[in-house]
């Protein structure tokens, strides 16, 4: 879908459709409001009959209103006034663009960051309909006959601001959000892809394409023979188990200065968890294939920091590998050295994320990193900690969690902080190694977290587990490409990209 900008009289527009919002209670948007006025008080009228509530989500297609250009005049139901905050201006523009979606209109102009939802600049106001609107334009497509699948028929999408004065932050809202809405479709694609497509080799591939596409990035894959010189017996001790080779994937995005110490993102890139000899049960077994959302969230944010330039240097590392059952697989009880030199008792092979990460985390040192954050589909137990709404963020870095966190509510792709305390270390304690990779079930999300804080001591650092976020249950599974609007608005903060004020 393309974006661009429209200033000036709305009732004189020339558009295939407008988009309005109206609130509960007869209450109209001052777009709403000018049009109602060209159109001597048809949309008043029209609501006081009562077919459009204003509830939000509810759409009403109004043909042929007198003294407005515009072809159709599409309403849509913000809820109240009061209420109407960012949340429910997504749920808006969602509802606007389905109803676009059945008409034959190829384009629209949308009015819905006026009024400004609750706590949104116009920046962010404009950003998020471009975000919510690119999200609804996604398909899933690879393996599937989209012949039979409707039509997408809105191809552009006119955001419409007041004044000229408005026009750049306006343009760099569609640039930031339509940034974010390519690494979230990038991110939701790779995890919708099945194992059987999706292998770490592809995942390789992928990066090598991402690094073709963009002269300020570069891709290095490490193979396991590569691993092994380096004495990653932790990760090569899951991908043991499966004929698929592991990959360690290193890209490299230099935007900024030769000096700038980067900022590196550590994804799990486990392209199918099948828990090894600790088999999972068959029940959504097949789901285990997003278990490399963190790898493509990874690849999300750095293809959005790709496509803005930003002035920053920023390192990704996705381990990838599968985790199956096999003669030569790990066996409970097994203890294999990692890169760090520590050793690691095996007593849950289903425990894999972090034994690959553990690994991806001790290399990462060599970066000399500003800051490492990692991100995993790493714990069941973080799915039931959070649910599918908060990403369970885990640091002991006090400003580190506040910038995330902050992040996360300026994306509206929120985390939350769960603690990270030595108390729990002791749950990790094995007989027969420096540690178990597992510490039973009590606490699960964060004794996962203190098993990665064992081999992140000489940076700063921060683990977030998105075993509950990244992928939607249901009706409409698949991957929800999160957290890559988290990471976006980090770097973008950090780059200094403020929003230009008109
Ligand atoms: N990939 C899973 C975690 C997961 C579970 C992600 C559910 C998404 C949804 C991870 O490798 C795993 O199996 N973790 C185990 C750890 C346990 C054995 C300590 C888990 O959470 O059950
Ligand atoms: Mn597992
Ligand atoms: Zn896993």
């Amino acid at each position: 879908m393309e974006f661009k900008i429209k200033t000036g009289d709305l009732a004189k527009q020339k558009t295939p459709c407008l988009v309005l919002g109206v609130f509960e209670k007869h209450r109209l948007g001052a777009p709403a409001e000018a049009v109602d006025k060209a159109c001597d008080g048809q949309l008043t009228a029209l609501l006081k009959k009562g077919d459009m509530s204003g509830e939000n989500g509810r759409t009403l297609l109004l043909y042929g209103l007198p003294g407005v250009a515009a072809e159709r005049v599409l309403l849509v139901g913000c809820g109240k006034r009061k209420e109407f905050d960012r949340a429910a201006q997504r749920k808006a523009v969602t509802a606007a663009v389905n109803a676009l979606a059945q008409l034959n209109a190829g384009e629209a102009l949308c009015t819905l960051a006026e009024p400004l939802p609750r706590e949104a600049d116009r920046y962010l106001a404009l950003r998020d309909i471009v975000v919510a609107a690119a999200a609804r334009d996604y398909r899933y497509s690879r393996t599937k006959d989209t012949d039979k699948l409707p039509k997408v028929t809105l191809k552009r999408l006119a955001l419409w601001v007041e004044k000229k004065a408005q026009q750049a932050e306006a343009e760099q809202a569609i640039a930031h959000g339509r940034a974010i809405g390519d690494g979230v479709a990038l991110a939701r694609e790779l995890g919708n892809l099945p194992g059987n497509i999706c292998t770490p080799s592809y995942l390789a591939e992928q990066a090598e394409t991402l690094a073709a596409d963009h002269p300020k990035l570069t891709t290095e894959i490490l193979d396991e023979a590569a691993m092994a010189e380096l004495g990653m017996g932790a990760l090569l001790s899951v991908s043991r188990g499966s004929r698929q080779p592991a990959k360690l994937i290193v890209m490299h995005y230099r935007g900024g200065a030769e000096d700038a110490k980067p900022v590196v993102l550590v994804g799990k890139g486990l392209t199918f968890d099948a828990g090894g000899i600790s088999l999972k049960p068959a029940a959504q077994m097949d789901e285990m294939k997003y278990d490399m959302c963190g790898g493509a969230s990874v690849f999300g944010a750095l293809q959005a920091a790709c496509a803005l330039g930003l002035p920053i240097n920023l390192i990704g590392v996705v381990p990838a590998s599968e985790n199956l059952p096999d003669g030569a697989a790990n066996k409970p009880g097994d203890i294999v050295t990692s890169m760090s030199g520590q050793t690691i008792e095996i007593l849950n092979t289903d425990a894999e994320g972090r034994l690959i990460l553990c690994d991806a985390l001790t290399y990462s040192k060599r970066f000399d990193p500003e800051l490492v954050i990692d991100l995993a589909t790493l714990t069941g137990a973080c799915v039931i900690a959070l649910g599918a709404h908060a990403s369970g963020l885990f640091t002991a870095d006090d400003a580190l969690a506040e910038e995330i966190l902050g992040a996360g509510d300026r994306a509206g792709d929120r985390a939350w902080r769960m603690p990270l305390w030595d108390d729990y270390q002791p749950q990790l304690d094995s007989n027969f190694a420096d540690m178990a990779n597992v510490g039973g079930r009590e606490g699960g999300a964060i004794t996962a977290a203190c098993f990665l804080s064992r081999f992140t001591k000489d940076y700063r650092w921060a683990h977030i587990d998105i075993a509950g976020t990244a992928w939607l249950g249901g009706k409409e599974k698949g991957g929800t490409g999160r957290p890559v609007a988290l990471l976006t608005e980090l770097l973008l903060t950090r780059a200094g990209v403020a929003p230009k004020a008109g």
